[in-house]
């Protein structure tokens, strides 16, 4: 049976009972409209702690002026059962103004590794997150957190905050969930066309005809991205940015080197909705 709790004082009373128990929590954010990925997150929380805890929160602070808040999709009972079938026992959903109340102003900025990639095409965005993941992390005093890899740079992000604000929580990434063909699964998903959702596929194609180049010895990236921008364009993809990066202090890399841990990032408009991908391509 999932509880479902609306007010952070009802989390903290949850997470000190828990904690008078002695018993360890795992927690998985969402912005709720719940796909597989999540699930797999949560499974995987089901077996890391005694208790798990998901909040559904679509956070205002991580969208600009420009983009899809006010249309994010939605589907708050469909959500509750994908959790409960997943053994969640609460579903913590709070009120926008329960989570940023009157006069609120204190925000949580990681600096370097926020920078490029979303971070130069979404100003703010990692302010948002860094931000709630901050306060959640507070709240519920949690010992673990599970993030999806497909948003790569968030996860990085949270890994900063968590070290450098001395958190304390085990903060764990796991693998991109994928649709049968590919398609990294997104709550975004869902505004693509049925004849979208057949290009879209092409983040994925175009990312591993990268890690083949890289496997057959082409390590430039100068010859990469082009190539890289071109099977996504040739899909019919407006392509915001592709670019290697080193996977921890995700550093620009002119050259995919041996030992360094190699990844493409994808962030592509099909229509107008903006789809982001990212893979391993390390040489060797
Ligand atoms: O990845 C998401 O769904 C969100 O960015 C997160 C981590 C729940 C923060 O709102």
């Amino acid at each position: 049976m999932t509880t479902i709790l609306r007010h952070p004082k009802e989390v903290r009373e949850f997470s000190a009972a828990l904690k008078r128990q002695g018993k360890t929590l795992a927690l998985v954010p969402t912005m709720g409209f719940l796909h597989d990925g999540h699930v797999s997150l949560m499974r995987e929380a089901k077996k890391r702690a005694d208790s798990v805890a998901t909040t559904i929160f679509v956070n205002p602070t991580q969208f600009g002026p420009n983009e899809d808040l006010s249309v994010y999709p939605r589907d708050f009972e469909g959500d509750v059962k994908k959790c409960e079938s997943a053994g969640v026992d609460v579903v913590y959903a709070p009120a926008p103004d329960d989570v940023y109340g009157h006069g609120f102003q204190t925000y949580v900025k990681v600096e370097q590794v926020s920078q490029g990639l979303c971070g130069d095409k979404r100003p703010g965005h990692f302010r948002g997150v860094a931000t709630i993941v901050t306060k959640l992390f507070a709240l519920f005093r949690t010992d673990i957190a599970l993030f999806g890899e497909k948003d790569f740079q968030q996860l990085q992000v949270i890994k900063r905050l968590n070290l450098d604000l001395d958190l304390g929580v085990d903060v764990i990434g796991m693998p991109t969930i994928r649709e049968a063909d590919g398609l990294a699964m997104s709550s975004r998903n869902k505004y693509l066309s049925p004849e979208e959702r057949i290009k879209a596929l092409t983040i994925f194609r175009a990312m591993n005809e990268a890690k083949h180049s890289v496997a057959n010895g082409q390590l430039r990236a100068n010859i990469l991205i082009p190539q890289a921008v071109a099977t996504l364009e040739q899909a019919g993809f407006k392509v915001d940015y592709v670019e290697i990066r080193d996977s921890t202090e995700l550093q620009a890399l002119t050259v995919v080197v041996p030992n360094v841990t190699a990844r493409i990032f994808v962030a592509a408009y099909m229509g107008k909705t903006r789809l982001i991908d990212n893979l391993e391509i390390s040489a060797g």
